[in-house]
């Protein structure tokens, strides 16, 4: 009837909830958080012990198939992910069609997309909507084969948007390297002839990768979803992914730390830069978390890491200020009582910073390694028993009730 209370359902209970904080959309395997007691599990393994043992593509098998790889699975996997690292020829006039000062995150957001329509095989809107749903061999074989695609290639996408911006050629992925290594070859960032990345960079990135690989169900993981939940390809639902992170407040907050603590200067300055925070005038970056109320797991690993890279690249001079700004205000009340303590981003872009990389690409160095958790989700969201239910929420709609329309002329 005309008359119905706009928010009333046929359906059942609708609830409010802004910024999504007490609602569970998906039932999942994939990564656990106790957000009171700093805990960070990819299914079921402490990160601590992932960090320290693991490798970013064991890790990346793990999150997607649910165990560990023996050695032939893990063998055949990075084979598979490392051959699809060459992208086509023609994406270098698409890379050159940028501005010489285009953000890389725009860059790489419009790359995913671009990739998605060179596969046609991977689009269930011409191959039909159970190309992905149904589970059956050439369906598995058909989405693995988009998962090592789209992993391989993030890093020559990643080192293209990096390298146009700089008017240098592109460099053909080599072979024989690990993925960072790969992977920081192709950037070659120092500009150095003959550049060899150094092990412990290296393995420095590939532990900061193996970290960021996921964190179950954050801002970019869920758009990857409600975005794959049209049944749209996976590279669109993975460029909806990058844009998602993209925003200062998820994957530009590494970008935004290091701002702010050359906005700060030195540590002497620290203590009005913080009176600032609590007057409401600025945000004090790499602190709070929506799900960490104690502590971040990463963080720690990600401060042992920095000092295992400063022995090469030596100290970032952002060092001090950093450390100074970090421990007063762990110690500060207004930051304690609410509970915001400092996350992955706090020191994951002095690093990437000290490792020579521009304040800008900082994202990508975050969406890199993430495509692996938004692959694994998807991948679950696919296969999941009952197939697949559009995501589609509910409004409180506090808008004007029906009103009859007023010709121009009528009008105040
Ligand atoms: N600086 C200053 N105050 C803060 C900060 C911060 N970084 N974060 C939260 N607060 C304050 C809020 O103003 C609020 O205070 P109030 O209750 O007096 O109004 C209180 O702490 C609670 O914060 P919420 O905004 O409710 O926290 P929410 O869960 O919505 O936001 C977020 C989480 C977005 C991460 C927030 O803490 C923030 O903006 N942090 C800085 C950006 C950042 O580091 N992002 C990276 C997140 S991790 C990641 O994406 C990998």
């Amino acid at each position: 009837p005309e008359e119905r209370v706009e928010n009333e359902t046929p359906k059942g209970l609708r609830v409010s909830d802004k910024g999504f904080l007490n609602t569970a959309v998906i039932q999942s395997q994939i990564t656990y958080i106790d957000g009171d007691a700093g805990i960070l599990r990819y299914r079921g393994y402490p990160i601590e012990q992932l960090a320290l043992h693991s490798t970013h593509l064991e890790t990346a098998y793990l999150l997607i198939y649910g165990t560990l790889p023996s050695e032939k699975q893990l063998r055949q996997f990075d084979n598979e992910v490392m051959s699809h690292s060459y992208v086509h020829a023609d994406a270098e006039n698409f890379f050159r069609s940028f501005r010489y000062d285009a953000h890389p995150m725009a860059i790489l957001t419009s790359a995913f997309a671009y990739l998605g329509s060179y596969y046609g095989e991977a689009n269930p809107s011409l191959q039909g909507q159970k190309l992905f749903t149904n589970g059956d061999r050439s369906s598995l074989a058909n989405m693995d084969r988009q998962i090592f695609r789209i992993i391989g290639k993030a890093t020559t996408l990643a080192a293209m948007a990096y390298r146009v911006r700089q008017g240098r050629e592109f460099v053909i992925p080599p072979a024989g390297l690990s993925y960072t290594g790969q992977f920081l070859y192709q950037m070659d960032h120092l500009g150095q002839e003959n550049y060899k990345p150094s092990p412990v960079l290296e393995k420095a990135l590939d532990v900061l990768f193996l970290l960021h690989a996921d964190h179950e169900l954050n801002a970019s993981c869920t758009t990857v979803l409600q975005t794959g939940s049209s049944l749209v390809d996976p590279y669109s639902a993975i460029a909806a992914g990058c844009a998602s992170l993209y925003g200062p407040l998820h994957g530009g907050a590494n970008e935004a730390v290091i701002r702010m603590l050359i906005s700060i200067g030195s540590p002497g300055n620290v203590p009005a830069f913080l009176e600032s925070v609590k007057r409401r005038e600025k945000v004090l970056s790499g602190f709070g978390h929506r799900v960490y109320k104690t502590s971040d797991p990463r963080s720690f690993i990600i401060r042992k890491t920095a000092d295992e890279v400063f022995k090469v690249t030596g100290k970032d001079e952002l060092m001090e200020t950093a450390m100074a700004l970090h421990d007063a205000a762990i110690k500060d009340e207004y930051f304690v009582k609410r509970q915001l303590a400092p996350n992955v981003d706090f020191w994951s872009g002095l690093i990437y910073r000290a490792m020579g990389f521009p304040l800008d690409f900082f994202p990508v160095l975050f969406a890199v390694p993430r495509v692996v958790g938004w692959l694994a989700h998807w991948r679950q969201m696919m296969l999941q028993e009952g197939g697949v239910k559009i995501w589609r929420p509910r409004q409180v709609y506090v808008g004007s009730a029906k009103r009859d329309y007023v010709p121009i002329g009528n009008r105040p």
